[in-house]
């Protein structure tokens, strides 16, 4: 399993049992007695199964009893034939028009001369024959892996009901025949008519049935075992022939009264799809007079009534695409910056805008997108587009989305990507004809710091702090809030430490008696995050650089580190030892009350600024 499923709703569950409960009372109809060995179905065996795309299994009754699969086995066959052959070879094979013919009519369309569709067995002999035409000696297993795949576990065939429809299936012979006849099959009819034998008598349980249901609900991908045995673009087409040839001369009323895809076997199995969401799946072997099972068709009939499943009844979609917008001024990067740099962005950030966008982005949601990106990109020259909630970006749209993209950079918007590593987007974006880089970023607050680096460049320079005039001026930033004399004490105390890039200063664990101030380079305080994924992820909470210090909470607290700390870059800190801090306190307590205060207000900038940009958090 790619996920293990979540646990599953009392309520649907209940939902099913009542479903069953009723419907258990239902007896009309018979089991299928024109192969002898399925008249031995015990008319009272019922089961429900739902599936849902992401992994939930409900079911109640005899979802685990083996029957064969019969007609359902017609559109994957199909499926499997368009894997191994060209549409254009497939179509000059098996049209994909309703026949309104009974799934045994032993006709062919006049006008082509070709049987009408691939859910009739003039139609699934034909495609049959095809898959064994591929390869003759492996035609047999070929198929039986395709479809343990479709059912995520090993199926096989039912040897006696195998035997009974072949030694009992005049009917599909004589349609074998006349196919052999209209060279829609170029060989001898027997060897391709054994193989739908076969493939008709594979054994499954209402549970698979559900699981290869919910693999066409998922585009062709298994979602209980993550395999995809089957194309976006074959799939489609196999819910497209269930939907109106699926049910034979019934396929018009059940569109009308269901609306969902679907296939029902003579094994009494009905599988249906609500592509994108749902799997559904019944075994009851009494039918009606059309082959179909009659609890199947009625528990289908009332799931899609009650609880809104038809194709046709899709609500609007109207909720944004963007989860969330801000301006540049109410989210900036944990890297703080030197007073001249930061007071330069703070009157400039509003030139960057902060963009997360959200769900599967099809047509219309990317429709959406685009629009609302319009009505929110003026002023602004650089866009940080988050797209780590996008959960899809289908094939359709991913030339629009990139068009867009392109449009804002030819109008002089820097696009940066971040958290894009799932959608597979290009590294560059072709403007003018130009290949220009899209800078992706595998964190949000990268991409946020590369934005802010980008509006100091324009600044020309003006963002740089000015040269130094002496040893203690180094370190101003911090100190600069304290009386010069008591600077000095305090730099006289200090012991200055050098380190090499990636050196670590602290570590997570150690004792906090030590404060820094940096003197030269870049430090970086990283925690350990638990993702949703369960994975652990390294999380900057602060780069600190010049005139800035770090490690007061410990420091103050006495606690214990929380938090590792490196060098970005070669660098230095200088360090006030706990037991020179105390000594201090007794010979000079005024230089100590005055340090208390500039530490208390260093940390209440700085926790001023965090719970800001929470509070938006929360708000935007
Ligand atoms: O071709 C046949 O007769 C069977 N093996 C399959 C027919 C079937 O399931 C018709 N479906 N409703």
């Amino acid at each position: 399993m790619i996920d293990s499923p979540g646990s599953t709703s009392d309520i649907v569950q209940g939902l099913l049992e009542d479903l069953h409960r009723r419907y258990s009372r239902l007896e009309d109809g018979a089991p299928a007695d024109y192969i002898p060995e399925l008249a031995k179905a015990d008319p009272s065996d019922f089961g429900i199964s739902m599936t849902t795309v992401d992994g939930r299994v409900y079911e109640v009754g005899d979802t685990r009893k083996p029957f064969t699969i019969q007609s359902i086995s017609k559109p994957f066959a199909y499926g499997l034939a368009l894997k191994l052959f060209s549409d254009e070879h497939m179509a000059s094979k098996v049209g994909v028009e309703p026949s309104g013919d009974a799934f045994n009519a032993i006709s062919l369309d006049q006008k082509s001369g070709r049987p009408r569709n691939p859910m009739i067995n003039a139609g699934a002999i034909a495609t049959t024959a095809q898959i064994w035409n591929h390869d003759p000696d492996q035609a047999e297993a070929l198929m039986l892996d395709y479809f343990s795949e479709l059912a995520g576990r090993r199926l096989s065939i039912d040897q006696a009901v195998f035997q009974s429809e072949r030694a009992t299936g005049h009917r599909n012979r004589a349609i074998g025949h006349l196919l052999r006849n209209f060279e829609i099959i170029e060989d001898d009819p027997e060897e391709s008519l054994d193989l739908y034998f076969k493939q008709c008598a594979i054994t499954v349980t209402c549970h698979d049935l559900a699981v290869m249901a919910a693999t066409l609900a998922c585009q062709g991908l298994n979602p209980f075992t993550g395999s995809r045995p089957l194309t976006p673009e074959i799939t489609v087409r196999m819910l497209a022939l269930m939907a109106t040839c699926g049910t034979y001369d019934f396929a018009g009323q059940w569109l009308y009264d269901v609306g969902m895809p679907a296939k029902s076997g003579v094994g009494g199995g009905v599988l249906a799809v609500v592509p994108g969401r749902l799997g559904i799946a019944t075994y009851s072997p009494p039918l009606d007079v059309l082959g179909n099972s009659v609890r199947g068709i009625a528990v289908c009939n009332e799931l899609a009534d009650g609880l809104g499943l038809s194709l046709f009844n899709q609500y609007p979609q109207t909720s944004s695409t963007i989860r969330r917008s801000y301006k540049g001024s109410q989210r900036q990067s944990r890297r703080w910056r030197a007073s001249n740099q930061a007071r330069l962005l703070q009157e400039g950030r509003d030139a960057i805008r902060i963009v997360h966008a959200q769900g599967v982005l099809d047509f219309a949601a990317i429709e959406r997108l685009l629009s609302e990106l319009r009505g929110i990109m003026s002023d602004v020259w650089i866009l940080v587009l988050d797209v780590a909630h996008v959960t899809e970006l289908p094939e359709e749209s991913r030339g629009l989305f990139l068009n867009e993209l392109t449009a804002l950079r030819r109008r002089g918007v820097v696009v940066l990507m971040a958290r894009a590593r799932h959608l597979n987007l290009p590294r560059t974006l072709s403007v003018v004809g130009v290949e220009e880089e899209m800078p992706q970023f595998e964190q949000l607050d990268q991409a946020l710091e590369w934005a802010e680096d980008l509006l100091l460049d324009s600044s020309k320079g003006e963002g740089q702090n000015p040269p130094f005039s002496s040893e203690i001026d180094r370190t101003l930033g911090f100190l600069g809030m304290l009386h010069p004399a008591h600077r000095q004490t305090l730099a006289d105390l200090m012991q200055c430490r050098s380190f090499a890039k990636g050196d670590h200063v602290i570590r997570k664990g150690d004792s906090g008696h030590e404060l820094f101030l940096v003197r030269e380079g870049r430090f970086t305080i990283t925690v350990e995050l638990c993702g949703s994924d369960g994975q652990i992820y390294e999380s900057r909470l602060a780069t600190f650089e010049q005139g800035m210090c770090f490690g007061e909470i410990a420091f103050l607290s006495g606690t214990p580190r929380t938090a590792d700390v490196t060098a970005d870059l070669d660098g230095s800190c200088w360090v006030l030892e706990r037991h020179d801090f105390d000594n201090l306190r007794q010979w000079e307590p005024d230089a100590v009350t005055e340090l208390l205060l500039a530490l208390t207000r260093d940390l209440g900038t700085k926790l001023a600024l965090t719970s800001y940009q929470l509070t938006l958090m929360e708000h935007l």
